[in-house]
């Protein structure tokens, strides 16, 4: 039911109906109506015909009557004939005087000598009229014909029908013929329905097939097959190649939509930023690298114009650049963060598209390089700071060579006093080599040897002997608090050592004469802690975030006399990194600082 409410819906069905419907119905009742008037014509002429030979029939009959000059004779044969014939039957004389008259009593009727065809009959033998009678009051067909072929003056016979009686008998014709037109073009429209129907609704189902096709996935049709399909004709034909066609569309569009997203997918997980254009400057593509490498409040939308989609000037003017010269080009760019610092990006946009004369859009990669840019800065300080440290020492050592060379080797004062000073440089020289030979070892991690089990109470003790001399000449006390169930840590022993040493030597070196030093160890969760602790000067806030850093030193020249470089705590940290463990600083300015290093339990 629903199909054919959808059919006569449809308008192309109604269209192609009405179209039909006008082509085969007009000619049809133009034909009828043709028939029909063609009919009338030939009834009119075969009762004029009839009454013709009524009219010489009875003329036979009333000749001799007419010869006679009887018309009580006539008008008695006209009642009689006009019976049997049942036409309507008058005899006239030459005047048009009624001599006998089958309806009618002659008496009382007017002269007929003007009627058309009477006086057609006088004069050429014979007349036909169609016209109202007055006598009758009603139309009627005349025929006359003169009561003696070769002489008018003897009299008119007339006979006459009414053509209503012709008229009731073409009725039922017309209506035979109307009724056979009608039922023809009932079954024309009949079969030119269902033949448009079929094909609109094939027309129709393929639309809703189309319409609601979707992904089939693996080779499957993606457009529902239709009845249509399945017919022999054109519009079978049709409907195969139309799904034919959206299969392959289909497939096409879902091809292209997978290796779009694969596309997306790749371009998404990049690690630099991508920023698509076209060629008059608007957004094709922006990859989530680049929006958080440019603090893109929100995405860009696609198709939108470069400068509104981008805050940065530096990365607009570089797509603009390619764009316009269709070369590639580069540029740094520094971008303020929100949260404060900034960000070095490096910039680098390729035109696209084959045609050199005229990019068709632009592609600029971003790269942050903070951290590459931070680590050269790094490498150029550090070899700043250590030719800056070797330089003092080597400069002393030239000197008192060159002063020994002078004489000064033969002094016995002198001699061996300057011998000592070369020595105790050529020392530290020898110590600022080790500790970067160990920072760079440590910072290779290129260390493969094993963990073992490390006791801290007999790593302290190994440190701790050493220094006796001068905690006692700077009259220091010294305070152990190492638990007997200290569990051991999971380390490289010397490393460990070597840790705790550089502790243990800030402590000693920064801390006044008669101060006090604590070295104290507690289990800690998974890790065990061990803190160095004195009454030293302390570390004020700020320094104690650089302390760890390599040549650092709060007061150079303090230190400097001390004999440091500032390399001892940023050994300490790479060790606490590398044994997986950390180091961390608590200090009170005037009342002492506190080291402690976590390393994991055994
Ligand atoms: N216990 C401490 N009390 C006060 N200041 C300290 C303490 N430990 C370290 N510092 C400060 O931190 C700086 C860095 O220490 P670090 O051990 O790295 O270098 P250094 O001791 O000066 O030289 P090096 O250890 O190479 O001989 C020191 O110069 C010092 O100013
Ligand atoms: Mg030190």
């Amino acid at each position: 039911v629903s199909a054919r409410v959808v059919l006569f819906r449809s308008p192309l069905f109604r269209r192609l109906l009405g179209a039909v419907a006008a082509l085969s119905l007009l000619p049809l009742a133009a034909t009828a109506i043709g028939a029909a008037l063609l009919l009338r014509g030939v009834a009119r002429d075969a009762t004029a015909a009839e009454l013709r030979s009524d009219a010489l029939l009875a003329r036979e009959a009333a000749l001799p009557l007419f010869r006679a000059g009887d018309a009580a004779a006539l008008d008695g044969l006209a009642k009689r004939l006009g019976r049997e014939i049942r036409a309507r039957l008058t005899f006239l004389d030459v005047d048009g005087r009624v001599l006998g008259d089958s309806d009618h009593d002659p008496a009382t009727m007017e002269n007929h000598a003007g009627r058309p065809e009477v006086a057609d009959a006088r004069e050429r033998g014979e007349g036909t009229a169609r016209r109202f009678s007055d006598t009758l009051q009603e139309e009627l067909i005349f025929v006359a014909v003169r009561a003696e072929p070769a002489e008018a003056s003897r009299g008119i016979v007339r006979a006459a029908l009414p053509t209503r009686t012709l008229a009731a008998r073409l009725q039922a014709v017309y209506a035979g013929v109307a009724l056979l037109a009608a039922a023809f073009g009932l079954a024309a429209l009949l079969s030119a329905a269902i033949s448009l129907g079929i094909f609109a609704s094939a027309v129709h189902d393929l639309t809703e097939a189309a319409e609601s096709a979707g992904g089939g996935g693996d080779g499957a049709p993606v457009v529902r097959r239709t009845t249509a399909e399945e017919r022999e004709d054109e519009v079978g034909a049709l409907a195969r190649a139309v799904r034919a066609m959206a299969d392959r569309l289909f497939r096409q569009i879902e091809e292209i939509a997978r290796a779009r997203n694969e596309l997306t997918t790749v371009v998404e997980s990049l690690g630099e930023g991508l920023v698509a254009v076209d060629g008059g400057g608007r957004i094709l593509f922006v990859n989530g690298a680049a929006e958080r490498l440019l603090e893109l409040a929100a995405p860009p939308r696609a198709g939108a114009p470069l400068a509104d989609a981008l805050p940065n000037g530096e990365v607009i003017g570089l797509a603009r650049e390619v764009l316009e010269t269709g070369r590639a080009a580069e540029a740094r760019l520094v971008i303020v963060r929100a949260q404060g610092g900034a960000r070095s990006i490096e910039a680098r946009a390729a035109p696209l598209g084959r045609r050199p004369e005229r990019a068709e859009g632009a592609v600029v990669l971003l790269r942050d390089v903070t951290e590459v840019e931070r680590y050269e800065e790094l490498r150029r300080d550090f070899v700043a700071n250590v030719s800056h440290e070797l330089r003092t020492p080597v400069a002393l050592i030239k000197g008192f060579l060159e002063t020994l060379e002078d004489g000064a080797l033969r002094d016995p004062v002198d001699g061996p006093r300057f011998l000592e000073i070369l020595r105790r440089h050529v020392l530290g020289l020898d110590r600022l080599v080790a500790d970067l030979l160990t920072l760079s070892t440590l910072e290779a991690g290129a260390d493969t040897r094993p963990r073992e089990p490390v006791a801290l109470a007999d790593a302290v003790g190994a440190v701790l002997g050493p220094f006796e001399t001068v905690l006692a000449e700077k009259r220091l006390r010294l305070t152990r608090r190492l638990p007997d169930g200290l569990p051991p840590v999971l380390a490289h022993r010397d490393l460990v050592e070597r840790a705790i040493r550089n502790l243990v030597d800030n402590a000693v070196k920064f801390t006044p004469e008669g101060g006090a030093i604590e070295v104290e160890a507690a289990a800690r969760g998974a890790a065990v802690a061990l803190t160095v602790r004195d009454s030293g000067p302390g570390i004020s806030a700020e320094e104690r975030a650089r302390v760890f850093e390599r040549f650092y030193r709060v007061e150079k020249s303090r230190s400097r006399e001390a004999g440091g470089t500032g390399l001892g705590l940023a050994i300490v940290k790479h060790i606490a990194q590398q044994e997986g463990g950390a180091v961390e600083v608590a200090s009170e300015i005037g009342r002492g600082s506190a080291f402690t290093l976590t390393l994991p339990r055994a």
